[in-house]
């Protein structure tokens, strides 16, 4: 696997050891812009571009929404219910866009850790949630749009949208238990539980640099992060699965019937699709990675699409869809599709679950599936093939070869040939 070449002028690391040093560097930042929001940067001050103390003091407030027993709550108690409710009334005529759906069940549950209020029944709020994703997500890869300016324009309108129709009336009853919490009336654990809730209690430290308008695009982060990559995986999943389907269509049985096999498949969808093909850093000093010198100022681009298929690590024929496949104990399985280090991606646990046991062992009571594999369940218990009138279609608005902008699939089962 060829490493430190320069593409585009950028330093490219494509092996897995260079890219998980990389990503531990406290010399590398994403911070590509540093403009304010004034000055036309749509990412000031999110979590994501944050480096250093700043990112450190938010982080830590905000993976306390990403414990355990809040993992446990989501996909035990609350996700059921929504694909039980969802999906049924998703599906016309045993057609359906299984990207759409996948936002559409994903976004129920961020929003609800995000902290944005709604009516989890109403079909419109929860599409307006899913156009807001949308935008979202494409401000979110800023750096791989094929048009960045046009992506500013909406991002930054729909952005307003989003604060003033949810975040704003989202504050109101928090800010009123926040201030029953302070005057000793409230316990702290019986403030709501969500990412603005936290934001909120902690705005007032200058560590966290949450002033105006940034923690309605900090929440508007989360909401995104947890809707737009979980139904992305969904459908790359089902893209492996078919062909291997054609051969063996009792991956689906198996799939339905074992929920630690079907957690493999999004493990294995992750590892061959990630939905962040290529990281990006930027260098803030002159540095070393692995023996590469990286000068200050210098793009990194680390090509984790190339560092999962590493047959060292991840065994013979690495571009198969293998989900029961041998793995370096030293690896996940999900290779470096979450990233790691600093800025590794906080709600992992929620949409992949936790590590995946090795085929042959049994989850222990305490494991999390993660959300991804309990909509991969449920589309293969109801039954799931390609389409034959409608053709999925590819996100083209970006570089990014893993994304999707419809997926249409025929759900129901299979009539007797
Ligand atoms: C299959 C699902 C997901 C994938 C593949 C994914 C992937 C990633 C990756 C690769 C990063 C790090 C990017 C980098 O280092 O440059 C990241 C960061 C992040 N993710 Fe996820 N993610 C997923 C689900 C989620 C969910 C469910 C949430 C929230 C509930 C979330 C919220 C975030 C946030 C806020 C960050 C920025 C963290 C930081 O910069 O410190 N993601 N994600």
């Amino acid at each position: 696997m060829e490493s430190a070449a320069t593409g585009g002028g950028a330093i490219v690391l494509a092996r897995y050891d260079e890219i998980r040093e990389a990503l531990f560097a406290p010399d590398l930042s994403r911070t590509f812009d540093r403009r304010s929001w004034a000055e036309g940067n749509i990412r000031d001050g999110v979590v994501s571009v944050q480096h250093g103390p700043v990112h450190r003091a938010r982080r830590r407030v905000e993976n306390s929404q990403f414990r355990p027993d809040r993992l446990r709550l989501y996909e035990r108690d609350l996700f059921p219910g929504v694909l039980a409710t969802w999906v049924d009334r998703i599906v016309e005529d045993g057609r359906v866009d299984l990207f759409a759906l996948g936002e559409l069940l994903s976004v129920v549950l961020a929003a609800r850790r995000a902290g944005i209020d709604h009516d989890p029944d109403s079909r419109d709020q929860l599409d307006e949630l899913v156009g807001y994703v949308d935008v979202f997500s494409q401000g979110s890869a800023i750096l791989d749009a094929r048009d960045p300016d046009a992506v500013r324009v909406l991002y930054r309108r729909t952005m307003l949208e989003f604060g003033e129709r949810y975040v704003t009336p989202s504050r109101v009853p928090r800010e009123a238990a926040i201030a029953r919490f302070r005057a000793g009336e409230l316990a702290e654990d019986e403030l709501p539980h969500d990412i603005l809730t936290v934001l909120l209690l902690h705005r007032d430290d200058p560590a966290m640099e949450l002033d105006g308008d940034r923690l309605v695009r900090e929440v508007a982060t989360y909401l995104q992060g947890g809707t737009h990559t979980s139904s992305q995986t969904l459908v790359n999943g089902v893209d492996l699965i078919f062909p291997v389907a054609a051969r063996d269509p009792g991956i689906w049985t198996r799939i339905a019937d074992d929920r630690a096999f079907a957690q493999r498949c999004v493990h294995e969808t992750l590892r061959l699709r990630p939905t962040t093909p290529k990281i990006k850093r930027h260098a803030e000093a002159d540095l070393v990675v692995a023996g590469t010198r990286i000068p200050a100022g210098a793009t990194v681009v680390l090509d984790a699409a190339a560092a999962n298929r590493d047959p060292r690590l991840f065994g013979d024929a690495p571009d198969a869809f293998d989900p029961d496949r041998r793995i370096d104990p030293s690896v996940a399985r999900w290779g470096l599709s979450f990233g790691a280090g600093a800025h590794q991606c906080p709600g992992r646990s929620v949409a992949g679950g936790f590590p995946a046991p090795a085929p042959e062992t049994a989850a222990d009571e305490e494991h999390i599936f993660g959300l991804s594999a309990l909509m991969l369940q449920e589309i293969a218990r109801r039954g799931v093939r390609p389409d034959p009138d409608r053709t999925p279609e590819r996100d083209t608005r970006t570089e990014r070869f893993t994304r999707w902008a419809s997926y249409p699939v025929l759900i129901g089962p299979r009539p007797a040939a």
